[in-house]
């Protein structure tokens, strides 16, 4: 599981050539108007392992973007702080241009609410049937009565294909495709305005990962939202993004909206994107 060496030459060489795009500096009317997430100049490190290094970034709001990068980048430790689950060394992120460093627990907490995500493993409650599951954040955080409940939790897995008999099996009883389908049901319940999906596609075969971009792709069309798909997959970021966001070395390589990265100035970056060093199936 570790990246090739002619990805990881070439994605050296992108980080040392001059003209890469750093984040975009929009002079926003309102702080928050173009960005639903600004994460600004980031350092974290574990132990001697530093894991960001002035890392900027901005996610735009209401498109779906993906941030891409090799296993082991930090994509996870990113993710983490955009919810206020982990903060930086230094640096700050603001949510809708609210600083996460200067909130109190409350807007923390209040903060966190605005997110849906998807775990890297789909973290369903093994103890729980898929409606229980999906039921949960309902339950927790919510007034709702249970036939409301039902009716959301029904409905949304209606949306991702389980609503035909698989609320009443058991996670250990699903598919690795159906579990995912599961966590993303209760990633949206409570209406999130922005979701995560933590590399959705890991585990799925290219057919069930074509799917669940489709799947992925479809929700936000009828939903709207600011949607973060974190993969290592080069293949699923060119299917589903509308913004790209390349992690290496703890930092952002570059960042721009998909036909300008793809049409990017830095060489090295256009040829990733294309998927030449790698062969067309990801990093790993
Ligand atoms: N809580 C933690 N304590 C110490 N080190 C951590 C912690 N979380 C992550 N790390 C380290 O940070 C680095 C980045 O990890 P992270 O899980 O973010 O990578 P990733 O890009 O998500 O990888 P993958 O593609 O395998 O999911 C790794 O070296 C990891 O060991
Ligand atoms: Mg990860």
């Amino acid at each position: 599981m570790s990246t090739s060496p002619e990805t990881v030459s070439l994605l050296n060489k992108a980080a040392e050539y001059d003209h890469h795009n750093g984040p975009l500096q929009f002079a926003e009317q309102k702080q928050g108007d173009f960005w639903s997430i600004e994460c600004i100049d980031l350092y974290k490190k574990f132990g001697s392992n530093r894991v960001m290094n002035g890392l900027s970034v901005g996610i735009p709001e209401g498109l779906i973007t993906v941030v891409l990068g090799p296993s082991g980048t930090g994509k996870s430790v990113l993710l983490s702080h955009l919810i206020g689950l982990m903060f930086p060394d230094q640096g700050d992120i603001l949510v809708h241009g609210q600083s996460v460093k200067n909130m109190s627990t409350a807007e923390l907490l209040a903060m966190r609410r605005k997110f849906g995500i998807l775990f890297q493993d789909g973290a369903l409650f093994g103890s729980m049937n898929v409606y229980d599951n999906v039921a949960f954040p309902l339950r927790q955080h919510t007034n709702f009565n249970e036939k409301k409940i039902h009716d959301i939790v029904m409905s949304r897995l209606d949306e991702v294909g389980l609503a035909n008999g698989a609320e009443t099996r058991m996670p250990s009883e699903l598919s690795g495709g159906m579990r995912k389908r599961a966590g993303f049901a209760r990633a949206l319940v409570l209406d999130p305005e922005i979701v995560m999906f933590d590399e959705p596609d890991s585990g799925l075969d290219p057919v069930r990962t074509a799917l669940l971009c489709q799947l992925i792709q479809k929700v936000h069309a009828e939903n709207g939202g600011t949607y973060i798909v974190i993969t290592h997959d080069i293949a699923s970021a060119r299917r589903i993004a509308e913004y790209i966001a390349v992690l290496w070395k703890g930092q952002i390589v570059e960042s721009g909206d998909r036909d300008e990265m793809f049409n990017s100035p830095n060489p090295f970056i256009r040829q990733f994107l294309k998927g030449d060093p790698s062969g067309p199936l990801g990093m790993e």
